[in-house]
């Protein structure tokens, strides 16, 4: 009976610091996910930020202070299906400008966007994200690291005609 307890006694004592132990480094390794979260969270409000302040100098002119456009001129950069079809070309546009006939809600636009060639790549990455997290957009964080990759995946004029519409499904997925 003594044993018994005896044994009892360091076998709970045995389990409760395996729990003791498996707390530990559950807490530690939640604790680093909170953290790591917080960094993205972080990240991505200081690019959406600083790429407003980019779009206002740069992109504001044409595209209007709510993405609206600016008739036929140019093109809004509200939600629309060609944010999303061309989201890996996105950051080509900024850089390269863009021309072309384009079909966007309906309304055909025949003009020309000017390269941007002064822009560093993370200003595009700044611009990329506020722009697709604007305006009624909501495509989440893009990193520096695939901005990079699209860029090197550009083709140069951006043209978009019909044949590129939708385009680069054989684009390769960013390596992360
Ligand atoms: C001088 C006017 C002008 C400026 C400045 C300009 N754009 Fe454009 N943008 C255009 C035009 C015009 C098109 C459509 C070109 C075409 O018809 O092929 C366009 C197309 C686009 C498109 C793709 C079509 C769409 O509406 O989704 C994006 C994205 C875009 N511009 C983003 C930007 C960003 C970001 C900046 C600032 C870095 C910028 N533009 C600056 C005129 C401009």
């Amino acid at each position: 009976m003594n044993t018994n307890s005896k044994r009892s006694k360091t076998c709970i004592g045995h389990v409760r610091r395996k729990y003791i132990l498996a707390g530990t480094f559950l807490s530690s390794f939640s604790l680093l996910f909170y953290a790591c979260q917080e960094q993205q969270q972080l990240d991505f409000a200081q690019y959406k930020s600083n790429g407003k302040d980019l779009y206002v100098v740069h992109c504001q002119n044409c595209h209007g202070e709510k993405g609206e456009g600016l008739a036929e001129l140019a093109p809004p950069l509200t939600d629309t299906l060609f944010m999303k079809a061309n989201a890996a070309r996105l950051a080509c546009i900024i850089k390269n400008g863009m021309s072309g006939e384009i079909e966007i809600n309906n309304t055909i636009y025949n003009e020309k966007m000017p390269a941007f060639p002064d822009l560093m790549p993370i200003d595009i990455a700044q611009l990329r994200v506020y722009i697709s997290n604007a305006f009624g957009n909501q495509q989440g964080m893009y990193t520096y690291e695939q901005v990079i990759n699209d860029l090197a995946n550009c083709s140069d004029p951006q043209t978009m005609n019909d044949n590129d519409y939708p385009p680069h499904q054989s684009q390769p997925a960013p390596s992360r």
